[in-house]
């Protein structure tokens, strides 16, 4: 047994070593390591056997297995490493300009959307409010009705910080001002513009947000952009008129038509999630059209929960509001027509100057804000 272990180790690493590209490498992953893999199937064995055996066979098959586990990593980094010299090699940029050129730099699309965000909501009477990206417990979530046992806490995927995680071991953790974590949304500014400002407020919020989430359409840092009406007598009526003229305005036409769908997020009571009707151009997806072909969900929303309120010193029976939170991405990428969110942050010149726009062309209403 030693001795076939000893011939199978060597077999393997040689092939791995002997691997041209990652794909070669993978496919010795694959045959070694993966469900139907040579040394998964040996590792299956180890239950069948007796406690004495096991005792002699477990620590060589696991050895076996950590070789070759490493094995492939050092290959892969190597290959990796190769893969970006040969790049580096290839790709030149001449990040020099002439003296006399004009400024070559475009604005990113998630600027220019902030832009015309705050362009658009400044007409309506909102400003513009901020809140720091690292947060508390209790802002990000206990204010807003999400206590620490919710599920809600677990669905947000949340990057929690060590140093939170030291002052909880170490008992020294105060929920509202050890910052702990990274927010996950930016409703936590709806909380420090409540306890900041006194009422009536309206602001939008706009900035980046954290969750441990990547693919296509998501990215672990995101942008979202958080709307808060709080004043006399607001109803759902003020919430749904709100959306639909920023939403016009936005994407730049009138036949517009929105679906309101009940929905559940704990600081607002009822919740309302927002559709925007799009029709099928050449196969494409556009926002608008009176008659849609189907629905895109753009944003949740709702009346701000008595006990947010509350939370901040005011008295619900008073002051009443509506709150809503929508991805600036998502936006962006239906307006301009991006179909793949990533490269957003790979900082790709190419991508940036398809995709940016003039510093030169500020986005007003009475020019068209994305003009
Ligand atoms: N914070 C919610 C989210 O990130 C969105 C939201 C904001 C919903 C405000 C209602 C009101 O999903």
């Amino acid at each position: 047994m030693t001795q076939d272990l000893n011939q199978m180790r060597e077999h393997m690493l040689t092939a791995i070593a002997a691997a041209s590209g990652l794909d070669a490498l993978d496919a010795c992953r694959v045959e070694a390591l993966g469900k139907q893999g040579t040394i998964t199937a040996l590792l299956k064995t180890l239950g069948k056997m007796t406690p004495e055996e096991r005792l002699v066979q477990g620590p060589q098959i696991q050895g076996l297995r950590e070789a070759v586990a490493n094995g492939i990593a050092e290959r892969k980094a190597t290959l990796e490493r190769a893969a970006l010299d040969a790049r580096l090699a290839s790709e030149t940029l001449d990040m020099t300009l002439p003296a006399d050129a004009m400024p070559a730099g475009t604005i990113h699309p998630v600027s220019q959307v902030m832009d015309e965000l705050a362009e658009i909501f400044a007409d309506l009477g909102f400003a513009v409010a901020t809140g720091p990206e690292i947060e508390t417990d209790w802002h990000n979530f206990t204010a807003l009705n999400i206590p620490e046992t919710h599920p809600a806490r677990a669905m947000h995927d949340t990057f929690y910080l060590q140093q939170g995680i030291d002052a909880k071991a170490a008992g020294t953790a105060d929920e509202k001002t050890t910052f702990s974590l990274l927010r996950t949304h930016t409703s936590p500014v709806q909380i420090r513009t409540m306890l900041s400002q006194k009422p009536p407020i309206r602001i939008i919020a706009p900035g980046r947000t954290y969750r441990s989430d990547s693919d296509a359409t998501h990215t672990p840092m995101f942008h979202q952009v958080e709307g808060l009406v709080i004043d006399k007598g607001i109803t759902l009526g003020h919430l749904k008129w709100t959306l639909e003229t920023f939403v016009k305005a936005f994407f730049e036409r009138d036949d517009i038509v929105l679906r309101l769908r009940p929905s559940y997020f704990p600081f607002t009571e009822p919740s309302v999630e927002i559709d925007v009707g799009y029709t099928l151009v050449k196969g494409k997806r556009v926002v608008g059209g009176a008659e849609p072909d189907g629905w895109l969900e753009i944003l949740g929303s709702g009346m701000v929960h008595r006990k947010v309120i509350e939370a901040c010193g005011l008295d619900p029976d008073e002051w009443q509001g509506f709150a809503f939170g929508c991805g600036i991405d998502r936006l962006a990428m239906l307006k301009y027509g991006m179909d793949d969110l990533r490269p957003f942050f790979d900082g790709d010149i190419r991508w940036l100057k398809h995709y940016g726009f003039s510093s030169l062309d500020v986005p007003t209403l009475s020019g068209g804000v994305g003009a």
